[in-house]
């Protein structure tokens, strides 16, 4: 692709200046799940692509696997901790309702000037939080924000519903959202930056992916715990149907909004659901799959941090280089979704490369 491109993020050109993830190391396979539920590696591979995913040690919580996510971006990214203005960590697995998570998280990583907050928009978290630490730098309220997308689903999953137990797994990913250095502010291809982003929501859809109780809606109660309540609960159905047809629209309203097409993407990194919705979507979305980022058949469905899980993956296997158009794409609880385009640039190495 050639010729200027149409930021639609008003303000300084921001980007993502350190990247980095965190995998707890007990695998728990298809073949696992089949000896304790009435499920098979055949039927969980064919619905959903995914083989296993990683299950976080009895007593870690999402902020002990997002600190570690968080430690590697802040080095990647050549900060000091002490340089970060907000730390926010996107969730659907809190350590607590409160306080947030992303305050032990700040406190851990000795980020000793930055606030801390969670944001909470089921999967699409992770997106929904990058597009406030975009804002915010690029508006000059912060220099650096710290996001972390950070998940021990496997607390909040019912080990005893095969329909939702086979589909998620835990895992942590965080980027270092900063200003586009002056040394690669080109303007051109190759500067690095975010674009746009396109969010939405349809609370119509709440009751299809929730975690009924233990909020103010239905507090804790015997009954509730009875009743199995404090786990997921899934239309899986409904999900997929909103899923496919979100992805699409939504992509190519980031793209509309930055005057781009779908052509002039390198590589899109959709939220890591299930297979056969990211098939259907970029089928609808015109995208060949060889431009399609997944790891899902390795660690299932990690909400909030699966995007970021895939750009480390996919930058320490060579599939993105600095100047590459990169889409991403987040779904789920809510109804939620976001889009964000943003050109590669990450990182002191991204510094050193263009002198
Ligand atoms: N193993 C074996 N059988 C199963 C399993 C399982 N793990 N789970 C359900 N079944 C059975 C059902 O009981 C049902 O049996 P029945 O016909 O005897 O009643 C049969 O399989 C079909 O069930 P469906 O729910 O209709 O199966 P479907 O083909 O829709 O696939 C799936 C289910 C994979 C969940 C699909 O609906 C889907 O992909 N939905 C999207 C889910 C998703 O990605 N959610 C998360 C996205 S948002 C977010 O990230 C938070």
């Amino acid at each position: 692709m050639s010729g200027p491109r149409l930021a639609s993020l008003a303000g300084r050109p921001v980007t993502i200046g350190g990247l980095g993830s965190y995998l707890p190391g007990r695998v728990l396979t298809n073949e696992d799940l089949a000896a304790v539920l009435n499920t098979s590696d055949a039927w969980i591979t064919q619905r959903t692509g995914i083989k296993q995913r990683r299950v976080a040690e009895s007593g870690a919580s999402s902020s002990d696997l997002g600190i570690a996510a968080a430690r590697a971006a802040l080095s990647d990214s050549g900060l000091s901790p002490d340089e970060i203005g907000l730390v926010i960590t996107a969730t659907i697995s809190p350590d607590r309702i409160m306080p947030a998570t992303a305050s032990r998280v700040a406190y851990e990583c000795g980020c000793t000037n930055a606030g801390a907050c969670d944001v909470s928009a089921g999967c699409t978290g992770f997106v929904y939080a990058l597009s406030m630490a975009a804002g915010m730098v690029a508006a000059g309220l912060h220099d650096h924000v710290l996001v972390v997308g950070a998940e021990v689903i496997s607390r909040v999953l019912d080990w005893e519903d095969r329909s939702t137990a086979v589909l998620f797994g835990d895992g942590a990913g965080a980027v270092v959202v900063s200003p586009v250095p002056e040394a690669v502010m080109t303007g051109g291809r190759g500067s690095g930056g975010i674009l746009g982003f396109d969010l939405g929501s349809d609370g119509s859809g709440e009751e299809i992916l929730m975690i009924p109780a233990g909020g103010s809606r239905l507090p804790a109660s015997c009954a509730t715990v009875e009743a199995r309540q404090h786990y997921m609960q899934m239309n899986g159905r409904e999900v997929y149907k909103f899923a496919v047809q979100v992805v699409a629209r939504s992509a190519g309203r980031v793209l509309e909004k930055c005057g781009l097409s779908v052509s002039d993407v390198d590589l899109f990194v959709p939220h890591q659901a299930n297979l056969r919705i990211i098939e259907k979507a970029i089928k609808k979305l015109g995208i060949h799959e060889d431009r399609v980022y997944t790891n899902l058949e390795k660690y299932g469905n990690t909400s909030c941090a699966s995007i970021p899980l895939c750009l480390t993956e996919a930058r320490a296997e060579g599939r993105l280089k600095n100047g590459d158009l990169v889409l991403l794409m987040g779904f789920g609880a809510g109804l939620s979704w976001g889009a964000c385009l943003l050109e590669w640039g990450c990182g002191r190495g991204a510094v050193d490369e263009r002198g």
